[in-house]
């Protein structure tokens, strides 16, 4: 029997991006893009053209690369908007422009200031100008959950007769319940009917967003929007993962429908965005949590190997998760070895990026006894997060941690110039962050550090992720990777610093939440 298939539209370059700390340089977004089109994503969204000439070039670079996927962005109802959207979006074989405007009575007339006439008129406008770009226009209602139905069914029309293609419905607030979801959803599938694809956009406030998803696919939506892991605004989107695998694990209630997503995917697309992001899922997270597969007890490791079913509804391969964690590589390994295992793990490098990332990996080799998929996972993120390198870290010294005053001596390049510095600090991590600032002539306040083990072992790699505010801008982030902490923690203060000057003058004007 041929199944009906629910379009899977992710989100996690343009949604995902606006969760707090989220955000990614254009390299980091095209691996990104590449692993969702081998997941099998039917769009992607790729970001939101006007925000930023980083966010425009970067939709740009993966239009030119994603062949099967549709690339798409986001545009207000707003001229200039869709303009940057089309032109973004140009080089794509598949392309949309998804455009939105607010339609909840409390939006219209707080936020917009705009009379329901006028909200239709504009969004008729939108939709008209985006389709003389392309053909494939979706149209947003935007805190739909929260709009009247009339109103949302009257909009509907209108913006079907101007060309809209997809209408989707998002729970902006994340404020409804399944079964309200449902029940609007199939208002909106009955008076549609064959003239558009009806989709659902679910926020997670009240942790729902899955939940009335999945009850949205049953009343006839046939577009979810979600991201990996969840990520998103506030309490996040609803999560692709979840989605997907509850559609295939229940057959038995969506009868006759699926995704096109290959499953395999799923967790190496999970890694690839928490290493990126430096935001790990929660251990109990569904599907992708660390601890998703792991059977504690005694009674359930005991039915587990008696019969997987017993405690299992999904086979860890089913995901694409191996749990003997393979030891992948040595310090005998050679670069067709390592190329080999990058394109397993779903990075595809360029020579210049390849040979940096063969030689970290030849450093951790000689220092490290095992190396294990999470250690190449982290090294290679972490090049890639590298977006410019302004100043490099050459060395560290540390001296007296305990009865003295902590102080460090750190040595940089900047360009061809070597620079040396020394400072005392409250405690050791900020004498080596106060050298730092003496030498880049930069001072950081740092907002938030975490540090976390790669793999297991008392010589596991440390991934430190700090969030510092330079000259009282945005804050940004850095991630450093080493095997000792301090040297990765310096390193990632000097990732931030970088990533701070190569984004000079795109954080002011860049809106962190879209707003009309
Ligand atoms: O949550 C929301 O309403 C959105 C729209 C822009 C689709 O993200
Ligand atoms: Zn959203």
């Amino acid at each position: 029997m041929s199944q009906e298939i629910v379009k899977i539209f992710d989100t996690t370059l343009r949604d995902g991006e606006q969760s707090p700390g989220a955000s990614m340089n254009t390299e980091e977004k095209i691996q990104i893009a590449k692993q969702l089109e081998r997941l099998g994503v039917d769009i992607i969204e790729a970001g939101f053209a006007a925000a930023s000439p980083g966010d425009f070039d970067a939709i740009k670079r993966i239009a030119e690369v994603v062949h099967d996927s549709t690339v798409c962005s986001l545009a207000r109802a707003l001229e200039r908007d869709i303009k940057a959207a089309g032109e973004a979006i140009a080089d794509a074989p598949k392309k949309r422009i998804h455009t939105f405007i607010a339609t909840s009575p409390i939006h219209m007339e707080y936020k917009l200031k705009m009379k329901p006439d006028e909200v239709i008129r504009r969004a008729v406008e939108a939709v008209r100008y985006a389709r003389t770009f392309v053909e494939d226009v979706e149209f947003s209602c935007e805190d739909a959950g929260r709009s009247d139905i009339a109103f949302l069914k009257e909009i509907t029309d209108a913006v079907i007769e101007a060309g809209a293609t997809t209408i989707n419905l998002p729970d902006t607030v994340g404020y409804r319940l399944p079964q309200e979801i449902g029940a609007m959803v199939k208002e909106m599938v009955d008076f549609v009917g064959s003239r558009a694809i009806i989709s659902v956009h679910n926020h997670n406030d009240l942790g729902l967003a899955v939940a009335n998803s999945l009850e949205a696919v049953r009343q006839g939506a046939r577009q979810v929007e979600c991201t990996i892991n969840g990520l998103g605004e506030r309490a996040g989107n609803a999560a692709l993962e979840e989605i997907v695998m509850a559609i295939k694990v229940r057959q038995d209630i969506f009868q006759g429908i699926d995704t096109a997503i290959n499953t395999q995917e799923i967790y190496p697309t999970s890694r690839l965005i928490a290493g990126i992001t430096g935001i790990e899922p929660q251990p109990n997270k569904a599907i992708v949590g660390k601890n998703a597969f792991a059977h504690e007890s005694g009674i359930h490791q005991d039915g587990v190997l008696k019969h997987k079913e017993t405690y299992e509804i999904i086979r860890p391969e089913t995901i694409g998760l191996d749990l003997s964690d393979t030891l992948v590589l040595g310090k005998h390994s050679g670069r067709a070895a390592f190329k080999d295992k990058l394109g397993k793990l779903g990075f595809t490098l360029d020579k210049e990026a390849f040979e940096r990332a063969f030689e970290r990996f030849k450093i951790l080799a000689d220092r490290k006894k095992e190396i294990f998929d999470d250690d190449i996972r982290a090294l290679v993120t972490n090049e890639m997060a590298q977006a410019t390198r302004i100043f490099e870290l050459i060395s560290l010294q540390l001296m007296d941690c305990s009865e003295g005053v902590p102080s460090a001596a750190v040595k940089i390049k900047k360009g061809e110039e070597i620079l040396l510095d020394a400072s005392i600090g409250d405690g050791t991590i900020d004498a080596v962050f106060k050298a730092i600032d003496r030498l880049t002539g930069y001072k950081g306040e740092l907002q938030d550090y975490r540090v976390k083990s790669v793999s297991e072992g008392k010589d596991a790699l440390a991934n430190v992720t700090v969030k510092v505010a330079f000259e009282n801008e945005p804050a940004v982030i850095g991630h450093g990777l080493h095997l000792d902490t301090m040297v990765a923690s310096a390193r990632a203060y000097i990732a931030a610093l970088n990533s701070y000057l190569s984004m000079q003058g795109k954080l002011k004007t860049r809106p962190r939440h879209v707003i009309l």
